[in-house]
């Protein structure tokens, strides 16, 4: 019934106006989500009961953050069996790194630099997800971020273009595997599209004031990475692209995502924002607003209802074509059909799912994510024997562990850092002090965190944001250090024991007095259900840590935006800076830790960048190769980057480029020789017209551990006749 194209012609044939709009409007599950209403007054709550009603009469066309088996197979069970038509709901839900078992936020996904585990996260977690009868994963989110101050950074995969795109198209492959049937996937959506991490200032939901070839080059390839993965779905941004809402953005959803990309899913608003172009100032009413987004290739409506008001009434006045919305709601049914809807409305419903893998999957991925900024005087990892002080608001607590978006993690279940060092090192050779709360002294606090101190070999100093100082609407003006925090760090700093800081954050923050009275630096983000086991395994080195930056630490937040991938200018910074150049006077230029950069137990020599031919053919591959050699004699994993830079060019382009990252595992004190494969595509970028373009040339590259490391090596590009361009010396 369900399987082929025909059966859906003629489930259209028999749909009303009212029906096809119906199946172009999702409602949340608890509808009434605090403070909703004070952005959109003129929403429509209703109670869930109510929904019932609506359902029933083929108004809606499915349902977000509900689940279970309750749940969803009551309204599955009305929609199916009492709607005129019987069309299954859809049921989607922000899984956006992880279901109940909370996995690494992917901010700290990106950090393992490897794809491969962020599909093999995705999967578990569309398997746990699918069990309790969800359908449809609002993730990947692919905004590239260079702005820290942004709270959605913790959601995003970094600065980095080919990071993101590699990270996005993992995650589609992970939640949907190859046949969106089966009843473990889910189908995903890649949003926010588009831009919305250039958002002006790192203030959520502020236009999005970048270049058109910016765009081209830089914002837009995730997406399209996720899009080409086969994303089912995408969803809108909040906010405007060059003047336009991306919700009305027919440019944006139209010319850009269907004509040219091929996308052949359905594009969802993102809470409202179809509603909102009138809070934009684009459309003068809800009707206008939902003429504008509908004819720029809105498909479906996210809370807002915005077309069950108002598009029955724009096909009777002929502003909008019936054929057009059919169009719409095949998109939508044809989804329904990938998932076996028809077949089976209640697909995974009561499937047993085993949390077991799922645990050791979070703790595997938890290590992996860690970044090691300092390790000074090889403190870590900690000796057998010590006696340890687990000092800081994070040391003792569950409800900081998972980050943002975590909404349905089991957090009773999770382990925090006082019960995994407890699992690992024993009662008698640990004390725990929380020493000040996240942003607030405690009264006493930093004399018993001093004392807990005095008393330990050394101190674990659990420091950083808490889950709710990043996020949806959770931009900073200030990413620095908390001063109670601050202040309880250099309390404890005169205790006179070496102190490793473990860093609980969801964004790059400006730490420069932190990382000064830090012996050891190891950012641990928000790692999920397994936090405390998998920072014990790094700490005490039964696992070594192998992450790398996927976004530059700035030294202050005044130097936000701050990212390697930098245009050079006409008087670069010079170091130290000189006068007449791009520098500030009160702060060094560069990132207090740049891109790409962490620290493993080992240490890893580069030798020179090689590369097989000075002159390129403009057909030929080039192959670039580095040895690399282990000097401490410990084993690592080494995140070996491949960087380019097109030394002239008709548009410019940035002092370096990110084209290629593998992580490598290197024996103590063994060689290796790491080679990498360039060829003409990848040296593409925006030429004037917005069209890729290559240009012959010369070209700088590097095989380097992060972005500011290395001597690079020189290639010329040829051009297709084998000729060397004018003016290459
Ligand atoms: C939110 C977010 C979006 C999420 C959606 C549904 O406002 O912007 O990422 O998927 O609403 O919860």
């Amino acid at each position: 019934m369900g399987k082929d194209r025909h059966f859906l012609d003629q489930l259209l044939s028999r749909m009303t106006l009212e029906e096809k709009v119906g199946q172009l409007s999702l409602y949340s599950a608890d509808v009434k989500l605090a403070g909703a209403e004070t952005v959109n007054p003129a929403l429509t709550f209703k109670a869930p009961e109510s929904r019932f009603d609506d359902i029933r009469a083929g108004r809606v066309t499915g349902v977000f953050n509900g689940y279970g088996e309750d749940y969803v197979r009551s309204l599955q069970k009305i929609a199916v069996e009492q709607s005129r038509l019987g069309i299954p709901l859809i049921f989607g839900a922000d899984v956006i790194h992880g279901f109940r078992t909370a996995f690494p936020v992917p901010l700290a996904e990106a950090a393992s630099f490897e794809p491969e585990l962020a599909e093999r996260v995705a999967e578990t977690a569309a398997a746990e997800a699918a069990a309790e009868g969800l359908h449809w994963t609002f993730a990947p989110g692919a905004d590239l971020c260079r702005d820290a101050r942004w709270g959605r950074v913790v959601e995003s995969y970094g600065e980095d273009v080919l990071v993101a795109s590699r990270f996005a198209a993992a995650r589609v492959r992970g939640f949907q595997g190859g046949d969106l049937s089966d009843p473990r996937r889910l189908m995903a959506t890649v949003k926010h599209f588009a831009a919305y991490g250039a958002a002006e200032a790192g203030l959520d939901y502020n236009t999005a004031e970048i270049s058109r070839t910016t765009l081209i080059d830089h914002y837009l390839p995730p997406y399209r990475a996720a899009v080409d993965a086969g994303a089912g779905a995408v969803m809108t941004a909040f906010n405007d692209v060059d003047g336009v809402p991306a919700s009305a953005n027919r440019e944006l959803l139209t010319g850009l995502l269907r004509d040219r990309w091929g996308f052949e899913g359905f594009v969802v608003s993102d809470y409202n924002s179809d509603f909102e172009t009138v809070a934009h100032g684009l459309a003068d009413s809800p009707r206008e607003a939902a003429r504008l987004c509908f004819l720029a290739g809105l498909d479906m409506c996210m809370q807002s209802g915005l077309y069950a008001d108002h598009l029955p009434g724009l096909v009777a006045s002929g502003e909008v074509e019936e054929g057009a919305v059919d169009r719409a709601v095949l998109r939508v049914l044809r989804a329904k059909q990938a998932l076996g809807l028809f077949e089976n409305p209640y697909r995974g419903l009561g499937r047993a799912f085993d949390p077991a893998p799922a645990r050791a999957l979070a703790r595997e991925a938890a290590r992996r994510c860690q970044v090691l900024l300092k390790n000074a005087d090889g403190v870590l990892p900690l000796k057998a024997g010590m006696r340890v002080a687990l000092i800081g608001p994070f040391a003792r607590e569950h409800q900081h562990l998972n980050g943002a978006w975590a909404i349905f993690a089991a957090n009773g279940l999770s382990v925090n850092l006082e019960e995994g060092f407890l699992a690992a090192l024993g009662p008698d050779a640990l004390v725990v002090e929380p020493g000040c709360g996240i942003a607030e002294p405690i009264a006493g606090g930093l004399d018993d965190a001093a004392a807990a101190a005095r008393s330990a070999d050394v101190v674990l100093l659990a420091l950083g944001e808490g889950q709710h100082m990043s996020g949806e609407s959770r931009s900073r003006s200030d990413i620095g250090l908390p001063p109670a925090q601050l202040d309880l760090a250099r309390a404890v700093k005169q205790a006179g024991k070496p102190v490793v800081t473990l860093l609980r954050t969801g964004r790059p923050l400006a730490i420069p007095e932190l990382a000064e009275l830090s012996d050891a630096l190891l950012v641990t983000w928000f790692l999920g259900a397994e936090t405390g086991a998998a920072v014990a395994d790094v700490v005490l080195g039964r696992a070594a840590p192998s992450g790398r930056l996927p976004m530059s630490f700035p030294r202050r937040v005044g130097q936000a935006p701050i990212y390697y991938a930098r245009k050079p200018t006409g008087r670069p910074p010079q170091h130290p800076p000189g006068p007449f150049t791009a520098r500030y006077i009160d702060v060094e230029p560069t990132p207090l830790y740049p891109f790409g950069y962490g620290l493993g137990y080992g240490r890893v020599e580069y030798g020179p960048t090689q590369v097989s031919v000075a002159e390129l053919g403009w057909s030929e591959t080039l192959s670039v190769s580095c040895e690399l050699v282990e000097t401490a004699g410990a084993a690592i994993e080494e995140v070996v980057q491949l960087y380019i830079r097109d030394v002239a060019a008709s548009r410019i382009r940035p002092v370096r480029e990110l084209k290629d990252f593998r992580k490598v595992a290197i024996a103590g004190g063994a060689r290796v020789v790491v080679a990498f494969e360039l060829q003409t595509a990848d040296l593409r970028f925006a030429g004037e017209d917005g069209a890729l373009i290559v240009e012959p040339g010369a070209f700088d590259v590097w095989v380097a551990p992060h972005a500011q490391a290395g001597v690079p090596a020189r290639f010329v590009l040829l051009d297709r006749h084998g000729a060397e361009p004018p003016g290459v010396g």
